[in-house]
């Protein structure tokens, strides 16, 4: 398995990581069995770093995510999150109290069935609470031996300068891919600058990019995609011409669409540690291929220019969560 540093921490994660959030719900259909056999194969060929969080399927994948990783612990950076949950009708609460921090890391703990957390975010970056505060909570446990790293997710420069000053920050995780370039905006270079790992979440554009559904018809009625702005009716057909785009690439160069989406966001930076959702082994077999991928920066550019010219349509989240972005 390819190796990338986690950036100044010194440990080694595997080049392609596995995001966790999509195994037992929010995308697709649910088959516990194929997802416990994919993450498992997941750690055996090498894949060393799991993403989790404490909101997804509100507890329920850390829970599903333990009972797989308790007897293969020694293999696997396991990185969570905390202080994100969903409120009635879609809205969106952003907690990064210090007692919310405390009992969220206690509570993931025990669902995990594990006696630390490798990599330990603040899932959002809650305007109310001053980041010092809440970062010199995530300090506490990582001297009480609960956490070992401390992450932010979708924080801005500024956000992450101000971390920094308080106690090392081990990983940076945002959305970025090939249609999703907002880290180019200053955090990507701040994040290299300061020795602080990028993680890049949803590099197969929720499954879009690889071209597993081109309209919200062909999600099933309780898929979260179906909330997506970039998926609806008025903005998918044209959107479906980037996946068209992202395949036409893929051709030339002899992979899948799903290996050029996750080599190109490889080819960004030798920082950057893409978290791809998989949920079945054929998909799995698939991401790992785009490890031999080599894109070279004309053709990463060329890329990018094409997708820039055709423009994507609709915001990367709803609107709730949009707010809650820290930019
Ligand atoms: N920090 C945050 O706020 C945040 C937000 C979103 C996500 N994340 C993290 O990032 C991870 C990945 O993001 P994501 O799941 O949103 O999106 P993603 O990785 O861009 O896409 C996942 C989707 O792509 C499909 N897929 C995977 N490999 C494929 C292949 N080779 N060919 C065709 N389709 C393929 C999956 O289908 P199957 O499931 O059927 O295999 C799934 O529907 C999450 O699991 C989570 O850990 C973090």
């Amino acid at each position: 398995m390819q190796t990338r540093l986690l950036g100044a921490t010194g440990e080694r994660l595997s080049a392609l990581g596995f995001g966790c959030m999509g195994l037992v719900g929010w995308y697709g259909t649910r088959n516990d069995e194929e997802a416990r056999a994919t993450l498992i194969e997941a750690i055996d060929r090498g894949i060393n770093h799991l993403d989790t969080a404490a909101s997804y399927q509100v507890g329920e994948n850390e829970r599903f995510v333990g009972s797989i990783i308790r007897d293969r612990r020694d293999r696997v950076f396991l990185a969570t999150k905390c202080g994100l949950a969903r409120g009635p009708g879609g809205s969106v609460i952003v907690d990064n109290r210090p007692e919310t921090i405390r009992s969220s890391c206690d509570a993931s703990l025990e669902r995990l069935g594990i006696d630390h957390i490798d990599l330990f975010y603040l899932h959002r970056i809650d305007k109310t609470v001053p980041i010092e505060e809440s970062v010199g909570t995530l300090a506490e446990l990582v001297r009480a031996g609960k956490i070992r790293y401390i992450g932010l997710s979708e924080c801005s420069v500024q956000t992450l300068r101000r971390a920094c000053a308080v106690h090392p920050v081990a990983a940076v995780q945002s959305e970025y891919s090939v249609w999703t370039r907002d880290p180019e905006d200053g955090l990507l270079d701040a994040c290299r600058e300061l020795g602080v790992g990028f993680v890049a979440y949803s590099p197969l554009g929720r499954g879009f990019l690889a071209g597993n559904f081109r309209r919200l018809e062909d999600l099933p009625p309780d898929d979260n995609r179906r909330s997506q702005p970039r998926f609806q009716d008025e903005n998918a057909a044209h959107n479906a011409r980037i996946a068209d785009l992202v395949r036409e690439f893929a051709a030339r160069k002899g992979c899948t669409p799903a290996q050029l989406a996750i080599a190109w966001v490889l080819a960004q930076g030798e920082h950057i540690l893409p978290i791809p959702g998989m949920k079945t082994r054929a998909h799995l077999a698939d991401n790992l291929g785009a490890l031999e991928v080599k894109l070279t920066a004309e053709e990463c550019r060329e890329i990018a220019a094409r997708i820039d010219e055709l423009g994507v349509r609709g915001d990367r989240h709803p609107p709730a969560m949009m707010q809650a972005l820290d930019r």
